[in-house]
């Protein structure tokens, strides 16, 4: 009895956890669409200008990191020698309001392998 009731509390909470987290990645996924990101950033082996989705989720590897970047308080670390690429869209990413930018940040490193 204990068990099951332990069990259930567990997947409540983990029910309840879900909606906020799916929220973060459409909001985020709208975002990135909204401005163009997916022109260079893709999903896989594709060939764009821009590193893939993957390559950038996995040189962060956490959130908080991502945001220091969009926010401009970090310099990049994938391709620095191609920056001046991603200079005009450090502009916006830098005035998306934070929750844009958390949201954001939740979807692009929701592609860590
Ligand atoms: C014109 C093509 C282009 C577009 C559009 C573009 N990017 Fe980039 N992005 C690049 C290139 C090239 C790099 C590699 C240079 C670098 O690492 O700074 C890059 C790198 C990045 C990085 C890794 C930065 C680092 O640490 O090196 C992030 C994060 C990123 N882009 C996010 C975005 C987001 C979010 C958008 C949409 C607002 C976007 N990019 C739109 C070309 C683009």
């Amino acid at each position: 009895m204990k068990c099951s009731a332990l069990s259930l509390s567990i997947l409540f909470l983990l029910l309840s956890s879900l909606p906020a987290i799916a929220q973060e990645y459409t909001a985020g996924q709208a975002i990135f669409t909204k401005k163009k990101c997916q022109r260079c950033h893709v999903s896989g082996d594709l060939k764009k200008k821009g590193p893939s989705l993957e390559v950038i989720a996995k040189a962060y590897q956490d959130g908080a990191k991502l945001l220091s970047y969009f926010r401009g308080d970090m310099e990049p670390i994938v391709e620095p020698e191609r920056a001046n690429l991603m200079k005009m869209r450090r502009k916006q990413l830098k005035k998306l309001t934070n929750q844009q930018q958390k949201d954001l940040s939740q979807y692009m490193m929701s592609f860590k392998e």
